[in-house]
């Protein structure tokens, strides 16, 4: 396929994510939403009227019916599986939203096929193509984190109106818990810019310990704390909580002997702060979301980012689609920042820190052995 080629692409899940890759896809004139899959066949229904598309409730039909060049696959956790093996079949490179599953086995086992079969894959871990995320991994190629705190402090995070449609959040058979579905971001983010992770340790406490007023159906922990130690010898903290109504959000602070680099929001803007013995101690912010001119200068100084990529900076769902649809139209997967068997190694972390956490004694489980 050449780069100037138009792309027939299919969905499978027409919630709330897929509106999110759509409004990136709408401002791609070469990317066609061809056809639309949901289990609940209204929602495939509203967007296939919405595209002019073809709209399927399984998507093994929609797959062996339609002519796709990509599938995004944008379900919840516990639905993982069908999409990707049907893709993998046809050899029809995926996108496929985090988590990437709740069983590992199967999460392996899908790893291994795209890996053999060289699938272009990507996963939306997509903090990675944020341009502050990029700058911190940059500035710690040289000067080494050796610690990092930060997580999910929040309360339950879903209004009232979606308890029904998307309660699926709120329990542990259907997202693998709170870390995989939420703070297992920041987990990735740590692998990104701190190195593999050795050994982990978990605490949690259990539902409803501080959580009153929730859905009968929640089974979340309240609260999980976990500790990482990575193949550097770095040690990071990280917590996750729906238990904090009043609490701070999205926060991660990481550090090296000259460097803090200060991660707020879910946009992971940044304050960054360089101190060395005898020299100026200095301060700078960079939005995430919204470059300026002065960000820009500051961030040039210091060779940290080209033009293009500050600027393609500004949204990180137009950032990683277009490196997907890129990669799939050149077949050079070069640019994805994160491949299936890449997230793979990710969620190998965190289902293993969540049946630590289950056990809630702080066991060891190391990493030394894992053969990838
Ligand atoms: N990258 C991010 O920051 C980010 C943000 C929010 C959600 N997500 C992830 O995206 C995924 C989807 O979340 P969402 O918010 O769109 O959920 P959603 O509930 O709004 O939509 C999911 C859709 O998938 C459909 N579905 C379920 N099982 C299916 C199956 N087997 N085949 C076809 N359709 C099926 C549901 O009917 C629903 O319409 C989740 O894994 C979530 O964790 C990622």
């Amino acid at each position: 396929m050449n780069l100037e080629d138009t792309m027939k692409v299919g969905f499978v899940g027409c919630g709330m994510m897929a509106l999110r890759h759509l409004e990136a896809i709408k401002k791609m004139p070469d990317v066609i939403p061809a056809s639309f899959c949901d289990v609940d066949l209204w929602k495939a229904e509203a967007l296939g009227h919405e595209f002019d598309a073809t709209v399927y409730s399984d998507v093994e039909r929609m797959i062996d019916e339609e002519n796709l060049d990509a599938l995004y696959i944008l379900v919840p956790a516990f639905a993982h599986g069908k999409a990707e093996k049907a893709a993998i079949a046809k050899w029809i490179p995926f996108f496929v939203e985090k988590p990437i599953g709740i069983d590992l086995d199967l999460c392996r086992e899908i790893g291994d096929l795209v890996a053999k079969e060289r699938l272009i894959t990507s996963v939306g871990y997509h903090n990675r193509y944020r341009r502050t995320v990029q700058a911190a991994r940059e500035i710690f190629s040289s000067d080494p984190p050796f610690l990092a705190y930060g997580g999910w402090v929040t309360g339950l995070l879903l209004p009232k109106d979606q308890i029904k449609t998307r309660g699926w959040g709120l329990q542990r058979q259907k997202t693998g818990g709170r870390l995989n579905e939420t703070g297992g971001h920041t987990i990735d983010l740590l692998r990104y810019l701190m190195g593999e992770v050795l050994e982990v340790f978990a605490f949690a406490a259990p539902p409803r310990s501080f959580l009153s007023y929730v859905p009968d159906f929640y089974d979340l922990n309240d609260i999980e704390l976990i500790g990482l130690r990575f193949e550097s010898g770095a040690l990071a903290t990280v917590y996750v909580t729906v238990a904090a109504n009043a609490g701070n959000g999205i926060n991660l602070s990481i550090f090296s002997s000259t460097y803090a680099a200060h991660f707020t929001g879910w946009e992971h803007n940044l304050r960054l702060i360089s101190a060395q013995p005898g020299k100026e101690r200095k301060e700078q912010t960079l939005m995430a979301e919204s470059p300026t001119w002065e960000d820009w200068d500051y961030w040039r100084t210091h060779n940290c980012l080209s033009l293009n990529e500050a600027k393609a900076g500004a949204d990180v769902f137009f950032q990683e689609d277009r490196v997907f649809i890129d990669a799939v139209k050149s077949g050079n997967p070069g640019k994805i920042l994160t491949t299936y068997p890449e997230a793979l190694k990710t969620a190998e972390i965190i289902l293993e820190i969540q049946r630590c956490a289950d056990k809630n004694h702080g066991t060891l489980i190391s990493f030394e052995n894992r053969g990838r």
